[in-house]
Order: C-alpha cells, then sequence, then structure tokens
C-alpha cells in the first residue's frame, strides 16, 4: 500500500488529463458529498456534462459549494483536470480564506494508457489532440504544483501506484 495523507479539514485538489481516472479514484476514496466534480456542475446548469459553453456558470458553482463547504470545515474534494494555474490558485484562495490547507493528488499516468483508456469510454468522445494538448499541459503543471507548496502533493505515476493508494486524513 502506498499511504497519502490528506487534510481532514480542507481542500483536496484531483490533479489529471481526461481518462486518468480523476472520478474513478475520487468514488473509491471518497464519500459522494466530498467529491464536487466540474462535471457534475456542468450537467447541474446545462443538462450535458460536455456543454463547453456551461463552463464558467459550472466553476461558479463549483467555487460555491467549495466555499460553503470549507466555511463548515468539511473535507472538499474537487474533481476537475486542475491543469491551469489560475483555477487551482482561485480554489486555493478559497481554502486560505478559510485558514483550510490545500492538498494535492495527481495522476500522471503513462500516455499511451491514458490514449487506450481514452479510446475505450462509452461515457464520452475525446480527441485526441485534445489528450495531447491535456498530456502537455499536464507537463507544465506538474513543475508549476512543486511551487504551490501544497500541505501534501501526491503523484501516482502507474496504475499499481494508483491501486495501491490508501488514504490517510490527518486532522
Ligand atoms: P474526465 O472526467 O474525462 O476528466 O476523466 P477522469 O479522470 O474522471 O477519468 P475516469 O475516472 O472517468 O476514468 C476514465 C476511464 O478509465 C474509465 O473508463 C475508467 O473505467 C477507466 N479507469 C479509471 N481508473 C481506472 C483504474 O484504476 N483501473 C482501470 N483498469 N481503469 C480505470
Ligand atoms: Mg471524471
Amino acid at each position: 500500500t502506498r499511504v497519502l495523507d490528506l487534510p481532514a479539514a480542507g481542500l483536496v485538489l484531483l490533479v489529471g488529463v481526461s481518462g486518468a481516472g480523476k472520478s474513478t479514484f475520487a468514488a473509491r476514496h471518497f464519500r459522494p458529498t466530498q467529491v464536487v466534480s466540474s462535471d457534475r456542475c456542468r450537467a447541474m446548469v446545462s443538462d450535458d456534462e460536455n456543454d463547453q459553453s456551461a463552463t464558467a456558470d459550472a466553476f461558479e458553482l463549483l467555487h460555491s459549494v467549495v466555499d460553503r463547504r470549507l466555511r463548515r470545515g468539511l473535507l472538499t474534494v474537487v474533481d476537475a483536470t486542475n491543469l491551469h494555474p489560475h483555477p487551482r490558485q482561485e480554489l486555493r484562495r478559497i481554502a486560505k480564506k478559510h485558514c483550510l490547507p490545500t492538498a494535492a493528488v495527481v495522476l500522471d499516468l503513462p500516455a499511451d494508457l491514458i490514449r487506450e483508456r481514452t479510446r475505450n469510454r462509452s461515457d464520452r468522445v475525446i480527441d485526441d489532440d485534445v489528450t495531447a494538448r491535456q498530456l502537455h499541459d499536464l507537463r507544465r503543471a506538474l513543475r508549476q504544483l512543486d511551487q504551490e507548496k501544497y500541505r501534501a502533493l501526491h503523484v501516482l505515476r502507474t496504475p499499481e501506484e494508483v491501486d495501491a493508494a490508501v488514504v490517510r486524513l490527518v486532522p
């Protein structure tokens, strides 16, 4: 097993390209109410998880839920790609406002595995060029994450590491 220490009261950012397994990881390790998903927020405001025109509304809703949960000191896991610095910074700002820590779990799986999973998905179609761009963005995000000073920064690089992961909530 690989123990991932995460703050029991605080914000956890999942980071990874589409198909990395963020939603699967979230469902395995956290209660459904602890997970705030950008795709679910998009669906709530537009009836369509894939409607990119709903992104601004979806993130307003996501930030609002994160803010209200953190105000109560509840563990809150953001299931979104979190590949870009400004949205990450906005989320970290909300945690900081409530004097709570932020941690990140990065699913950095081999590109070939991502492409294979993406092609086999039944719930969503993602173009290869979208995957390629996200994989590039992830390389940059990994360098940035190192500088962003998280309470904990866990990077899982193989399916075996993902399978072996056990979350330990630290008070
Ligand atoms: P987006 O929501 O598009 O950003 O993707 P995601 O990161 O949430 O990935 P998701 O959890 O939906 O997983 C994508 C695909 O990979 C699904 O078909 C999953 O069944 C598969 N998958 C995810 N995690 C695992 C895993 O640990 N093992 C295996 N074998 N398949 C996985
Ligand atoms: Mg997902």
